[in-house]
């Protein structure tokens, strides 16, 4: 049975802690059952702080990472030395920091010449976990845009209707670019999905997303529905500033 929880932090310190116990909790439980625990990163700038708090003094030994796979939500269509890459931005932040065995890291490899090629085997890669795990990610970690777009799955974009892949090339209109993305069946199969949002600029997609009627080709973060998992929002109180229900 899926379940929903809407948590309202102060503000960004407060939320980026509470997503850090969050975040040790459901790895403590997935290594505690299946001896690992699989985590699908979110890229953008707002999860930075929360990486650089997990690889701290503080929370680092909470987690032995030696058994964590990590994957990525979404990717830039831009190497992986960009300062554009969600992988260069986890790798500076938390998989640095750690340590994190490459072995570890199931990144996009946009480094291929074809970008179709870089989904596929990323789809492969993904699929393959999956299969071997038989169960969904343990947490997919996912972030939202002010147009209430999440990993990068942007109102109106083909990669919306996608119901068989897992992960595919997304043509963004609005950025005249290509994006990488996990699709809503590869999301939606994840044990855990944890929302992070953080500001004012955020605070009218989070209304439209959590309370507007529903309308997934505009507002796509509501496609976000787990099969049988858990449903996480964490947002702070500039975010959830336009919340009639708070
Ligand atoms: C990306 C992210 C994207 C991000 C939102 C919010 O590649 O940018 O995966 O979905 O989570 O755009 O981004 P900010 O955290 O930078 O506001």
């Amino acid at each position: 049975m899926a379940t929903r929880e809407i948590q309202i932090k102060e503000n960004a310190a407060a939320l980026n802690e509470a997503a850090a116990e969050l975040f040790i909790r459901i790895a403590q439980e997935a290594i505690d059952q299946h001896k690992w625990f699989s985590v699908a990163l979110s890229g953008g700038s707002t999860p930075r702080s929360l990486y650089s708090l997990l690889a701290s003094e503080s929370y680092s030994s909470a987690i032995d990472w030696s058994r964590v796979s990590f994957f990525f939500g979404d990717e830039r269509n831009v190497p992986p030395d960009s300062d554009e890459s969600n992988y260069r931005m986890a790798h500076e932040t938390l998989l640095g920091p750690l340590g994190i065995n490459t072995k570890q890291v199931h990144r996009w490899r946009t480094e291929l010449p074809d970008i179709d090629d870089a989904a596929r085997s990323y789809e492969a890669d993904l699929r393959n976990y999956l299969d071997r795990s038989k169960r969904g990610l343990d947490l997919v970690l996912l972030g939202l845009g002010d147009d209430a777009h999440t990993a990068s799955l942007f109102p109106h974009s083909p990669a919306l209707r996608e119901k068989e892949r897992l992960a595919v090339v997304n043509p963004v209109e609005k950025l005249h670019a290509d994006r990488l993305t996990m699709t809503f069946p590869a999301i939606n199969s994840a044990v855990n999905i944890m929302f992070l949002v953080s500001g004012k600029g955020k605070s009218e997609a989070v209304a439209s997303v959590l309370e507007a009627e529903h309308n997934p080709d505009q507002y796509p973060a509501q496609s976000v529905q787990p099969s049988n998992g858990r449903l996480y929002w964490l947002v702070d109180k500039d975010a959830a500033a336009d919340l009639k229900s708070k």
